[in-house]
């Protein structure tokens, strides 16, 4: 077997005296999906901050393709390959979705492949023809793929997906299942962070289930789906 792309064992992690995430660990093989699942205030996004860099651990670590990164700055792991596309899915509202693209496309400078503005274009068909629009005058779904597009332009093998389908109408939503698988199939890996369990269960390899910071479950798709006391436990959720 071989080692995952990215593993996080035991760490501790939090905001100064607040600490958020207990003993919390999880791995990522490369090329799947994996999902992180849980309510508001779970430590979903903390977690994911503790990956990037974001938030240091203050105990156990953070490897990525063999090496330990838990104490790197989110300036060098993005150098590594791995991407945050945030909550609040940060694109520049005044420029267009073309420049919103060159920005991101910093040259190679990191260790993944990256994608070319061209072959983004390709997988995300809804900015093709918005190419010259201003990234305010996208919907929050459009908003979302370049927000995507952004990390992947700018060379990522690992996406961090921060609630993608937040606020995002249920056809649009469809839409950016679609998108993500895509991507997975071109073999880029994701870590799907998700408040909406059947986003998960649709696209997930295996999911982990938090609350409170902690892991509180893990398995597949089809063995999280028929967990009815985990779905209702700790997702409000009956499927
Ligand atoms: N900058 C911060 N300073 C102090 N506490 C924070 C900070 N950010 C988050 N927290 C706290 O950490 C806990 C976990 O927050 P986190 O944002 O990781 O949850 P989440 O699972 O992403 O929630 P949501 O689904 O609402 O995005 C919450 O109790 C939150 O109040
Ligand atoms: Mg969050």
């Amino acid at each position: 077997m071989s080692d995952p792309l990215l593993s996080v064992d035991g760490i501790d992690s939090g905001y100064g005296e607040t600490k958020v995430l207990r003993d919390l660990s999880l791995s990522v093989d490369r090329g799947d999906v994996v999902s992180l699942v849980g309510r508001n205030g779970a430590g979903k996004t903390t977690t994911l901050r503790s990956i990037m860099g974001i938030v240091t651990p203050t105990a156990g670590s953070v490897t990525y393709r063999g090496e330990d990164v838990t104490t790197l700055p989110a300036t060098e792991t993005v150098k590594r390959g791995i991407s945050l596309v945030p909550e609040e899915r940060r694109i520049f509202p005044e420029l267009t979705v073309m420049e919103n693209l060159e920005i991101a496309d910093h040259g190679g400078g990191t260790e993944a492949d990256s994608l070319s503005i061209a072959e983004a274009l390709e997988t995300f068909e809804n900015l093709r023809e918005r190419t010259d629009n201003a990234g305010s005058s996208l919907s929050g779904g459009e908003q979302q793929m370049l927000a995507i597009a952004r990390a992947l332009v700018g060379g990522a093998d690992l996406v961090l997906l921060d609630e993608p389908t937040e606020g995002l109408a249920p056809y649009i939503v469809q839409d950016l299942m679609d998108v993500v698988r895509e991507l997975n199939e071109q073999g880029i890996t994701v870590l799907l962070v998700e408040q909406n369990v059947h986003v998960c269960l649709e696209l997930a390899d295996r999911n982990y289930v938090i609350d409170q910071g902690e892991i509180v479950y893990e398995g597949t798709s089809d063995d999280l789906a028929d967990n009815d006391e985990v779905l209702d436990r700790y997702l409000g959720v009956s499927v």
